[in-house]
């Protein structure tokens, strides 16, 4: 990594990790809110903190795999889906809030790991496996979001909304780097993934 490379990833570390994310879109509302119960509002506070460490790492990744690339047309394609990636970090964060409840500690530590997958997915892989990689998290990404939609309280509107919308583009997502000339992962790379992700989620859930 040259200089310049360097400066864009402590950049893009610092603004996910510590400044205020801002949303190019507004937050996707919902009609009817019910009040929730104290657990109801615990357990949607969780749920969102897993999503949020989810954003903080498809910030890292994104930006990993930018800067393995050599392929200009690449890396703007990563570009315009990591800048939907904000409002996700955005709209979970602000859920996060108006639950009473906070983002992960570990997350520098999601952040550094996910950055180092992504970079190396990249300049190990090379762009075609790199986008097989973008296609792999998304289609697991979305899977997950699917299951929360079964766990969140029922009476959550709001963060239902919001997971309904990240769903929707996570989806656009994948079929970006499809149509881009994604590579499909060998299965015992798309296995230790999921691992991970096993990890970060319950991890996430209460720290
Ligand atoms: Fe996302
Ligand atoms: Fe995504």
């Amino acid at each position: 990594m040259n200089a310049d490379a360097l400066i864009l990833a402590a950049d893009s570390a610092l603004r996910t990790l510590w400044a205020e994310p801002r949303a190019s879109r507004p937050t996707p509302s919902a009609t009817a809110t019910s009040p929730l119960s104290k657990p109801e509002r615990r357990e949607a506070g969780a749920l969102m903190r897993v999503n949020h460490v989810g954003e903080v790492c498809a910030q890292a990744l994104y930006t990993g795999q930018m800067l393995a690339s050599q392929d200009p047309a690449l890396r703007a394609q990563l570009a315009e889906a990591s800048r939907e990636e904000t409002d996700h970090l955005a709209w979970t964060l602000q859920r996060l809030r108006e639950l009473d409840d906070r983002p992960s500690l570990l997350n520098p530590l999601w952040y550094a790991g996910a950055f180092a997958i992504g970079f190396a997915a990249g300049k190990l892989g090379g762009d075609r496996l790199s986008l097989g990689f973008v296609v792999e998290t998304e289609h697991q990404v979305e899977a997950h979001l699917n299951s929360h939609m079964e766990r969140l309280p029922a009476g959550d509107a709001a963060s239902r909304a919001i997971v309904a919308q990240m769903k929707d583009d996570e989806v656009q997502h994948a079929r970006m780097a499809e149509r881009a000339g994604a590579l499909p992962l060998p299965a015992p790379v798309q296995g230790l993934m999921k691992l991970a992700a096993k990890v970060m989620t319950a991890v996430a859930h209460r720290v």
